[in-house]
């Protein structure tokens, strides 16, 4: 196993997106920003220096970072923030972990235009577990707004409002030749014909989950989260902000222009959005004349709840020998999260009041200092362990809504023994509106057991639950006015984040942490700290 070294230097860097140029902060000045490259099991370091005025942390998405989760990112969970002019240097393994991650800062609005992939390759001479394809494209979707992303964000935080859509989705920072004022016009993908093509596609947008479609081409999914799957045909591929997908595609057609086009998925009314961010998947032979017709494709529409379960009720673990899927079949902490929306008192705000987020209505509070530091120094009064395994107050979760939408607050964590085993139900909640909540869970893996419309019955879903192969990821969607069921294996000690990966619903709360405890044997305790943490 190597060591890969690398140095992200955050700069203001003046970017020119939908003919207009903003000072946006990026990551050696890029957007998005650079690729990390390496194999299963190696090291990587990266060397962070904050040249900007805000604070900065970077968090190593799906990374599991076993015992390390000193390096995990989230500003104020696991770390101070770097602060202005401040170095830390990111250091942690890859153990076990082969596919396409991605890394982004994990403080506030930043991630909106720092943010990029990771590429972790097999080992040598391990093959991937479907034939190699010819090629690999990093497909990084994002979201851009004219106006100061900070404003957009601070909308949300400090006023407690929807922020303003955004003006563009991207594809690898383009949002296609109608919007560009590039040069270049959009993003084209050079393709050869006769070739297969695996297209490593990460959702880096802050608060949309997206569609993806090709022209004429099919895409077969085999992995998601640098989990392999059970390989599938689909038109349409259905990514939640936090996810990745790769997808191979082969390049049977006739030599053309192929449209890709990227569209938001949203099947509740509550902004109706229909930017489509475009790129073309171009063959060569093709004459780079604008008179070059390009095969057109038609995204869903914004609301398609039947293609979004079609490719969601798709997704299935590998589960060969090599590759188990290692479901927890006995379960120690069995736990109901209802998540949602509220509306708490602010004075600061307009008509008094704001909306906030909540799990199991605890809206949470950020501390001032980093919760892993509390945890491993003990000390006391930055948070206490008393989140709630159920509703404090039962209801009709996703019937007529209680009148009082207001939320309690609190740093609640929930402790877990090491290596306990957890099944956790994420209900949807209809407060304000039902909505689909991407949840990220950090240092885990998890299994999605099952998936249901309306209210979770612990009778009769269970019944149904896949143990066998259900699909492996960091990141899952609870549907819109349902339920989500996931298992997972405490055996990463530390404090965990668990969010809506929904910039604005974290935001607003809906966010809350494990702490695991460390078990008893030699690899079973979190390392010290590195000496540069940085001090809040
Ligand atoms: Cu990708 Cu806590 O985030």
């Amino acid at each position: 196993c190597r060591v890969r070294n690398y140095k992200f230097n955050v700069v203001m860097t003046n970017t020119t997106r939908l003919c207009k140029s903003k000072p946006t902060v990026t990551v050696n000045g890029r957007f998005p920003g650079p690729t990390i490259v390496a194999r299963e099991d190696d090291t990587v370091t990266v060397k962070v220096v904050n040249h900007v005025k805000y604070n900065v942390s970077i968090h190593w998405h799906g990374v599991r970072q076993l015992r390390t989760g000193w390096a995990d990112g989230p500003a104020y969970i696991t770390q101070c923030p770097i602060q202005p002019g401040g170095v830390y240097i990111y250091n942690f393994t890859l153990t076990g972990q082969r596919g396409t991650l991605w890394w982004h800062a994990h403080v506030l609005w930043l991630r909106a235009t720092v943010h990029g992939a990771i590429v972790i390759l097999p080992k040598i001479g391990v093959p991937y577990p479907f034939p190699k394809p010819n090629k690999e494209v990093v497909l990084v979707l994002g979201e851009w707004w004219k106006s100061d992303t900070e404003a957009v964000i601070n909308q949300a935080q400090k006023l407690g409002q929807a922020p303003n859509i955004s003006d563009a989705y991207t594809i690898n920072g383009n949002p296609g030749p109608v919007a560009n004022c590039l040069a270049n016009g959009g993003l084209k993908l050079h393709v050869d014909q006769g070739k297969t093509y695996m297209l490593r596609i990460v959702n880096a947008a802050l608060n949309e989950e997206l569609f993806l479609r090709i022209a004429n081409h099919k895409l077969k999914v085999v992995e998601v989260d640098a989990v392999y799957v059970k390989p599938f045909t689909t038109d349409t591929i259905l990514i939640a902000p936090g996810q990745t997908t790769n997808a191979i595609i082969t390049t049977t057609q006739k030599p053309g222009n192929y449209l890709v086009a990227v569209s938001p998925f949203m099947d509740v009314p509550i902004a109706v959005n229909n930017i489509t961010a475009t790129a073309s998947l171009r063959y060569s032979g093709v004459l780079t004349t604008s008179s070059t017709v390009t095969k057109l494709v038609a995204p869903p529409p914004q609301n398609s709840t039947p293609v979004a379960n079609s490719f969601i009720n798709s997704l299935k673990s590998l589960n060969s020998p090599t590759y188990p899927a290692k479901v927890p079949l006995t379960i120690d902490h069995s736990l109901f999260f209802t998540i949602g929306l509220g509306i708490n008192p602010c004075k600061t705000c307009v008509n008094g009041s704001r909306v906030v987020a909540d799990i199991n209505n605890i809206t949470f509070v950020m501390p001032t200092t980093a919760l892993l530091q509390a945890h491993y120094f003990n000390i006391s009064g930055v948070f206490t362990d008393d989140f709630p395994s159920t509703p404090l107050m039962p209801y009709n979760y996703t019937g007529i809504q209680p009148k009082n939408l207001a939320t309690n607050k609190g740093t609640k964590l929930y402790r877990l023994p090491f290596n306990s085993t957890v099944q956790l139900v994420l209900q949807d909640t209809g407060m304000i509106t039902p909505e689909s909540h991407p949840i990220h869970l950090h240092g885990f893996n998890f299994f999605v057991v099952g998936r249901g419309i309306g209210n979770y019955n612990p009778k009769k879903d269970p019944k149904h639950f896949n143990l066998v192969d259900p699909v492996e990821r960091n990141t899952v969607g609870v549907p819109t006015g349902g339920w989500t069921a996931i298992r997972f294996r405490a055996d990463n000690p530390g404090v965990w984040f668990m969010h809506c990966h929904l910039e604005v619903h974290t935001t607003w709360g809906l966010k809350m942490a494990f702490v695991v405890d460390n078990g008893n044997g030699p690899l079973e305790s979190v390392i010290p700290p590195p000496s540069d943490l940085p001090k809040c």
